[in-house]
């Protein structure tokens, strides 16, 4: 995996294929393997390029972070490897972070692809939910919020169904450090609510849901149909929302077929 050292942190990013930069951003608390499907499918056509944001995965880093800041992060690292301008996608986490990146960087921007996420802030409900998860991370750890998460990143009875995503899943939310989940959910509260932004976002826009998304459902997926001018939505039927994961076939191909229309 290479990595790159940009904006004072190395930065590990996958990266496979040729053409059109496709920049992936993963969840929390997750890494670069939730695109493997992904990767393989789409770098038939395009250069996959799948970061691992700042503190997740190999990117290690005890520094606390905003959603514009790992946006500039990804900006920074995009640039350093001439991946610019790129079709963007991100999901839920990593569609926070896209959402600033559109804002802020719209001429380095090809598409956009908004993954199981949303435009609207965090609630009051949210916000507190947000300290008590991270009080359980820095009390006992990340197997407890991997817990507490699981079930409702994936669709109903998935554990039983799909026994190896799952697996992999809670896997990979055991690997997040403690101290990078607690930054991400102050982060995560004090996002921007960027409802009021979706007509000016000017660039084809993918949006993908799946049907049974517990965390980001599909009312505001249609939200954001709704709200940016050039948007298609595509429900991801068996999914929950780790779609990329849950149903790839499905996923590969709505991503396919809309960058067929980009490049
Ligand atoms: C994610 O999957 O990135 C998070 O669940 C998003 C969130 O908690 O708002």
């Amino acid at each position: 995996m290479p990595a790159r050292t940009t904006n004072g942190a190395s930065f590990f990013y996958e990266e496979a294929g040729k053409g059109l930069p496709v920049v992936l951003l993963h969840g929390f608390p997750l890494d670069a393997r939730i695109w493997a499907s992904q990767r393989a499918d789409l770098s038939s056509k395009y250069r996959v390029i799948t970061p691992e944001l700042r503190g997740f995965g190999r990117s290690q880093s005890q520094d606390a972070f905003t959603m514009e800041s790992l946006a500039d992060d990804v900006h920074a690292l995009l640039a350093e490897i001439a991946a610019l301008p790129c079709v963007l996608g991100g999901l839920s986490m990593g569609g926070y972070v896209a959402l600033e990146y559109v804002k802020k960087y719209p001429t380095d921007l090809r598409g956009l692809m908004l993954i199981d996420t949303r435009a609207e802030g965090d609630s009051p409900e949210g916000k507190e939910a947000r300290g008590k998860m991270a009080q359980l991370a820095k009390d006992k750890g990340s197997s407890p919020v991997a817990e507490q998460m699981m079930p409702k990143m994936l669709a109903p009875d998935a554990e039983r169904h799909r026994p190896a995503v799952a697996k992999e899943l809670r896997a990979i939310m055991e690997a997040s450090p403690p101290a990078t989940i607690v930054n991400a959910l102050m982060a995560m509260r004090d996002r921007k609510d960027h409802t009021a932004n979706l007509p000016s976002i000017a660039v084809p826009t993918l949006i993908l849901v799946g049907e049974a998304d517990a965390i980001t459902p599909p009312k505001m997926a249609e939200a954001m149909k709704a709200g940016i001018p050039k948007s298609e939505l595509v429900v991801i039927r068996g999914a929950g929302h780790l779609s990329p994961m849950e149903q790839p076939e499905q996923v590969n191909q709505a991503i396919g077929a809309f960058l067929e229309g980009v490049s």
